[in-house]
């Protein structure tokens, strides 16, 4: 199983302008073909490959980006980190869609995990959250609880005074853990709607029938 393109865009935001980034793009996915190749090499048949997510949405980004209004998109997240996302996303997928016919012996499955959370920070209410953009556990209170410098679990003097990041009360209500990574309800529900094989290419409902019977 791959998760990629989170640490490579996100990283990358702050020492490359918007096109530089765009153009690394190419490169990062070769890197991935070049490691998946060797996997296959090596004797890999079964590649599960998911998406990046909406990274413009991420406490961390929105915080150092999203200070300007005018830079942020329908769901109130960085813009142009979104957009990165998706194009990064859309050679992923073509990517994918060549190792399915290169490595014809092998599954290739395609994982849009970037639908699946825009879905849910848009409409988070219907899934039972309460806070789409806000860390449950961080420093500065709303609306982002998110301070680059404290960061979960951390105790630092801030501002004078000596401050150990911890949780919210609950955690469930949360989409957001730590600014970076999402909670253990949120990643339950995005695990919930991989497991429906609608996100997937190819789609895998009829051939894997036993995890569909796994309970979230
Ligand atoms: C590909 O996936 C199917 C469905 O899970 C499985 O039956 C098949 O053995 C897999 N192919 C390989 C080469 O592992
Ligand atoms: C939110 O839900 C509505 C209604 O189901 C849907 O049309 C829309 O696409 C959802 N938003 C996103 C970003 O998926
Ligand atoms: C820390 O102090 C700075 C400067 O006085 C102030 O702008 C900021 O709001 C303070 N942060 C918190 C979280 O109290």
């Amino acid at each position: 199983m791959f998760d990629i393109g989170q640490n490579d865009l996100a990283g990358a935001f702050y020492s490359k302008t918007f096109d530089q980034i765009l153009a690394s793009i190419p490169t990062i996915l070769l890197q991935f073909e070049d490691g998946i190749g060797k996997l296959y090499d090596q004797g890999a048949r079964n590649f599960w490959i998911h998406n990046t997510g909406p990274l413009g949405c991420l406490p961390q980004n929105l915080a150092k980006f999203g200070s300007d209004a005018s830079k942020l998109d329908e769901f109130g997240c960085v813009g142009l980190h979104n957009q990165a996302s998706r194009l990064l996303n859309l050679q992923l997928h073509a990517l994918c869609k060549k190792l399915q016919g290169q490595y014809a012996d092998a599954n290739v499955t395609y994982v849009d995990i970037f639908t699946i959370k825009s879905n849910l920070l848009a409409n988070y209410s219907r899934y039972g959250f309460e806070q789409p953009l806000m860390a449950c556990c961080g420093y500065g209170g709303p609306p982002l609880n998110y301070d680059s410098r404290i960061s979960c679990g951390q105790t630092k003097v801030v501002n004078g005074s000596t401050v150990t990041v911890k949780g919210c009360d609950d955690s469930t209500e949360y989409v957001n853990w730590d600014g970076i990574h999402y909670t253990e309800a949120a990643n339950q529900y995005v695990a919930s709607q991989i497991l429906t094989g609608k996100y997937s290419d190819p789609p895998f409902a009829d051939k894997m029938p036993f995890l569909l019977k796994l309970k979230f």
